[in-house]
């Protein structure tokens, strides 16, 4: 008997069981499952029945029973293109031929029949079905309900629910603007992952800290400690911090939640401050999950300078969210981050309990992120140490940049393969540019202009350059 059969039986079996048992909900099912029976959470007729405990005429997103199985629902959920075809020799099996629906006409004898070919590693895969099981008199494997919940991944980390629960909480025409101010994203949506960023010991040591906080927080909880789990990132643009708190979402398998604080602009004001604790809301409601919140050094700005009364309220309401929101109560890592800590006030630093700094990379840490960012780059006679010692001052972000014009550079010539002499020239290009850049700034500083044209001699050997890029200018990239 084919893989594919397995496949559809345990589908069949799983819509079955689920559908009987009432006790199960949607983090039950694996998410290939879920993604099939997900419906959205506004518009249609057909209002989920399990969503009336607000009263709100708005349907409630979700999974309602019974789950049914069909060619369509059985292709979607499994991947295989005959799904009937792939049972119709079992004799536990039947289609209705006007409906579509296929079912389990005995269902022991359908149970028996998966028992014989399934192992523990797979039925760990799927709770309903593991529970189902686990007492099961014919069942002598080791799979528990309890570690296959375990190990599925929980619907809060499902695009489809996450775009569900934002229906349910913003209307679309009537909260536009708030879709510029908050951002979702699931776990699978971020590309980076902490193996891709090279962090310095302390910020490696506060990770490890704040990971262990979060396995650990029932007993944080248990012996009353709750100031835990709001983190400042301090540090220069473009070293690390967004993509250190992606890069958490992902590895730990948590939405990562971004709040954009400059899109609060007084054109919004009316709604801002409501939708400051809308976006706290949906933090708790998809948590556990990473709330990140950039350019905090706004919050500062704004309560300091006489700006427009409803903005000063909206900036209230956020710091009084972020009182009220807690790693250990409500399963929200809340994250902030600044380019600029001089602007912070008392107010803003005293809401976090660790601050990580992300200073611009050192020699070595250049060098590692020169390796990092070139893993899947032909580079003929790659010195990294070279490179590093080029390039003091420079972020990582610039180190990207650098790559990036290098890359482009031997791409105009038809290489794929680069040198260090490529590199070497696009970490010039790189200092030239980015004198250009400052010069903006410096009013009629012709001398640094002329200077600016034998930056390109750098590589002498002698740092006598020893530049400090003054990267003030918030290039964001
Ligand atoms: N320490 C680092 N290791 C590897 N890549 C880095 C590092 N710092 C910055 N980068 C890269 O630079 C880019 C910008 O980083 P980002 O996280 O946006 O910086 P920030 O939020 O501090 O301005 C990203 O592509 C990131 O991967
Ligand atoms: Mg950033």
């Amino acid at each position: 008997m084919s893989d594919a059969a397995l496949d559809v039986v345990e589908f069949l079996l799983t819509t079955s069981v689920y559908s009987d048992d009432r006790t199960l909900d949607e983090n039950d099912l694996p998410p290939s499952f879920r993604q099939v029976f997900w419906t959205g959470g506004s518009g249609g007729s057909d209002a989920g029945s399990d969503g009336d405990d607000d009263g709100s005429s708005r349907r409630r997103a979700g999974i309602s029973r019974p789950l049914s199985a069909t060619n369509a629902t059985a292709r979607e959920a499994t991947g295989i293109e005959r799904p009937w075809e792939a049972v119709s020799e079992l004799m536990f099996t039947e289609r209705d031929e006007f409906s579509g629906t296929i079912t389990i006409t005995q269902r022991d004898l359908a149970e028996e029949w998966f028992l014989e070919r399934v192992d523990d590693e797979r039925l760990l895969e799927n709770p309903t079905l593991a529970k189902h099981f686990e007492d099961h008199e014919t069942y002598d494997g080791e799979a528990t309900h309890e570690e296959a919940r375990e190990r599925n991944r929980p619907i809060q980390a499902d695009r489809a629910w996450i775009d569900g629960l934002l229906e349910e909480y913003f209307d679309e025409e009537e909260d536009e603007d708030m879709l510029d101010l908050v951002e979702v994203r699931a776990p699978e949506e971020v590309e980076i992952t902490l193996d891709d960023l090279v962090l310095t010991d302390d910020q490696e040591n506060e990770l490890d800290k704040i990971a262990k906080a979060i396995e650990h927080r029932d007993y944080l909880s248990q012996i009353g400690l709750r100031e835990i789990g709001k983190l400042l990132f301090v540090g220069p643009p473009g070293t690390g911090k967004t993509s250190t708190a992606q890069a958490l979402a992902r590895d730990m398998d948590l939405p990562f939640v971004e709040v954009k604080l400059s899109m609060i602009t007084s054109q919004y004001l009316g709604e801002t401050a409501k939708n400051v604790d809308k976006t706290f809301e949906v933090a708790k409601r998809l948590s556990p999950c990473i709330l990140f919140i950039d350019e905090f050094d706004f919050v500062a700005k704004t309560r300091r300078s006489d700006e427009h009364a409803a903005l000063k309220r909206a900036v209230n309401t956020l710091l009084k969210s972020i009182d009220n929101i807690s790693l250990i109560e409500d399963d929200v890592l809340l994250i902030g981050a600044t380019n600029h800590p001089d602007q912070l006030d008392d107010a803003a630093w005293r809401r976090f309990d660790e601050i990580i700094n992300f200073p611009k990379p050192d020699y070595n840490m250049r060098a590692d992120i020169l390796q990092v960012i070139t893993r899947q780059m032909k580079i003929e006679e790659f010195d990294p140490q070279l490179i590093a010692e080029a390039t003091e001052g420079l972020t990582g972000s610039d180190l990207r940049m650098v790559l990036r014009e290098a890359v482009l550079e031997a791409l105009t010539e038809d290489r794929t393969t680069l040198t260090q002499e490529d590199l070497l020239n696009a970490v010039e290009e790189f200092e030239e540019r980015d004198n250009l850049k400052n010069m903006d700034m410096i009013e009629g500083d012709h001398e640094a202009l002329v200077a600016g044209g034998d930056i390109g001699k750098a590589s002498d050997g002698g740092h006598s350059h020893g530049h400090d890029h003054d990267h003030d200018h918030d290039h964001d990239h």
